[in-house]
């Protein structure tokens, strides 16, 4: 592959819209011409860009992502600014549905004195969180939802954090080819209306929150309602936040008890 500019045009012949961006990526991660013809071949024939070069960036870091784990998307950042915004001194937290541990590494790193935990059921996901998470200092546990989670948690987790698969089984079939073909099912169908395991979630948050507790789910504008009803109907007060830019959606649930100091914004 002689030139950035063949590089750009072959990016975009396959239909990326993003094309200058995306070879620069690829110019930057390979290191001679041919691993550059290697993952332009692969990235043309519709592999995501991010298992491509084994990252992804994510509120300013590089979250390596390995083939058949999810990629991180930008509208998650807003559960990490809001975790950012909401947490105290020394909060614990524990994101649930881990995937790569995007959330829970960024966390780690923007409020280094949190007990940072994440949890996943699927092993590649496990171990690609463990290569995250871990050099900063939290810890990744394997399992179905809290099953994974360390008993000792239970009743002094601050924040709880879930981007769980939310999608319909229906509307799968309708993702990208690149979420469709490159992603696992586990990490995208979310049941017959999407909500399975935010219910399931919620069901399970106050065992695990201390009094006061938040509990912090992504989900859509259209599903929210549902988000915050799974939440209500286990006692939870519930608020909903959205960022227009990020085109995200978070419903946040309060657990019942004392209510909980916001952090200073100094
Ligand atoms: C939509 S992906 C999100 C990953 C990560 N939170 C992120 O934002 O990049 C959902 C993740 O949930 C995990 N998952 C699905 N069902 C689960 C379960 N019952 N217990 C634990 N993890 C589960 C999948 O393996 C996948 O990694």
């Amino acid at each position: 592959m002689g030139s950035i500019e063949a590089v750009v045009g072959a990016l975009r012949g396959a239909g990326c819209v993003f094309a200058e961006e995306e070879a620069e990526v690829l110019a930057g991660s390979a290191g001679s011409a041919e691993e550059l013809a290697a993952m332009l071949a692969r990235r043309v024939a519709g592999v995501p860009l991010e298992h491509v070069v084994g990252w992804a960036e994510f509120r300013g870091l590089r979250i390596m992502v390995d083939e058949g784990v999810f990629v991180p998307r930008r509208r998650t950042e807003l559960l990490v600014e809001q975790g950012v915004a909401l947490a105290a001194p020394g909060a614990v937290i524990v994101d649930l549905c881990c995937g790569s541990a995007a959330v829970a590494t960024a966390l780690a790193v923007e409020l280094p004195d949190a007990e940072v935990h994440a949890a996943d059921v699927d092993p590649a996901a496990v171990r690609c969180a463990r290569r995250n998470l871990e050099p900063r200092g939290g810890r990744v546990h394997a399992g179905d939802l809290d099953a994974a989670l360390p008993p000792d948690l239970r009743g002094r987790v601050d924040l709880l954090f879930a981007n769980a698969p939310y999608v319909p089984t229906a509307e799968v079939a309708f993702m990208p080819p690149e979420a469709r073909d490159h992603e696992p099912l586990v990490a995208l169908d979310g049941g017959a209306d999407g909500l399975d395991l935010h219910r399931r979630i919620a069901a399970l948050a106050p065992g695990w929150l201390r009094p006061g507790g938040l509990l912090l789910i992504e989900t859509s504008r259209r599903q929210a309602p549902g988000t915050a009803a799974a939440m209500v109907a286990h006692g939870m007060g519930t608020a909903l936040t959205s960022s227009a830019e990020l085109d995200a959606t978070v419903v946040i649930g309060v657990s019942a008890g004392a209510s909980r100091p916001r952090r200073s914004s100094t």
